[in-house]
């Protein structure tokens, strides 16, 4: 294979400008000529695609968002766009492309490579609900972006003793909020993937107020199935303390990426470049158990999720009042 894409789709994820890095000047160091799409699936859709060379990814492996900019893309959900994206790459002579993104973006790619290209899936979504893979790229900044948060809520909510909502992202998959919570020590951590009712709520912030707590603290998923201002409102008239809610939004996508989405980004980059390079079918790369993995990737977007039951119950259980 001597010419090769890559593009950035979807939600923008910390670490997805190291893997850009990685993907350009390991498919160069190898002989390949390589392409930056920009703007994901809608810039293949639009042809605006450019070669990149050594230097045009210097200075990024720092940054937070991507270079070649990102879009979520109604078209490609269309076969005959996913038709033309298959021809525009033929056109500038691509025969392999490198998908950085979440599912949406896989799926995407899975339907190019129907068509005949080569598409490696490299997984980037602060999200981490991509079943196949242990972590995706951006989740560990955003956990710490988060966490970081928390921190300084503590202060403030032990200071009034209030109780604060904490409502982070994560789409329907509660990854965020387990590790936030577990790590940041919440009170009360709810995921879509495991219910907990209102009484319950009440009766966990109530036991934590009655063992001398000064604050509560509850870190929500936003895919959990209750609206944080409602929730707020009902724990202040149930509890008698004060509730606020933060919702970080946006914050949690941005920033510098940590050592570990840098360090995955990169050697899942370098694998998809390599996989390019000895020409295999589809893939998806991954991390299991601190090893890097390859799957088909197709097969890869059916692995059902599996949550983890063992931090759900040990953050509840730490966050108790005793
Ligand atoms: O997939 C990443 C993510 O940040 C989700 O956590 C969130 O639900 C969604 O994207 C927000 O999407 P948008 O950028 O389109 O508002």
């Amino acid at each position: 294979m001597k010419k090769i894409g890559v593009l950035t789709s979807g939600g923008d994820a910390p670490g997805m400008n190291a893997a850009v890095r990685a993907a350009v000047r390991c498919g160069i160091d190898r002989g390949m000529e390589v392409y930056g799409i920009k703007r994901g699936y809608e810039g293949l859709l639009d042809g605006e695609i450019v070669n990149m060379n050594w230097q045009s990814v210097g200075d990024i492996l720092q940054r937070g968002g991507t270079i070649l900019r990102t879009a979520r893309s109604s078209r490609f959900m269309e076969d005959e766009w996913v038709q033309h994206g298959a021809k525009m790459l033929e056109t500038f002579g691509i025969e392999g492309l490198i998908v950085i993104g979440g599912d949406g973006s896989f799926r995407g790619g899975a339907e190019l490579a129907k068509k005949g290209i080569s598409v490696m899936g490299v997984p980037g979504t602060i999200d981490n609900d991509l079943a196949y893979t242990d972590y995706t790229i951006g989740f560990d900044t955003a956990v710490n972006t988060i966490l970081g948060m928390i921190t300084n809520i503590r202060d403030t909510s032990s200071a009034h003793e209030r109780t604060t909502i904490v409502e982070v992202m994560g789409r329907r998959c509660g990854d965020l909020a387990l590790f936030a919570g577990l790590a940041g020590g919440a009170d009360v951590t709810l995921v879509p993937e495991m219910e907990c009712d209102l009484s319950e709520i009440c009766r966990r912030v109530l036991e934590g107020q009655a063992s001398g707590k000064l604050h509560s603290l509850i870190v929500m998923a936003e895919g959990f199935n209750m609206d944080a201002a409602e929730l707020a409102k009902t724990l202040e008239e149930m509890t008698g303390r004060e509730a606020r809610t933060v919702v970080p939004g946006y914050i949690q996508r941005g920033g510098s990426p940590t050592e570990k989405d840098r360090r995955l980004a990169t050697v899942m980059a370098a694998k998809a470049v390599e996989l390019l390079y000895n020409d295999s079918d589809s893939k998806a790369i991954g991390v299991s158990a601190g090893e890097l993995i390859e799957m088909d990737l197709v097969e890869a977007l059916q692995v059902k999720p599996v949550f983890r039951a063992d931090l759900y119950e040990l953050a509840n259980i730490l966050g108790k009042g005793k």
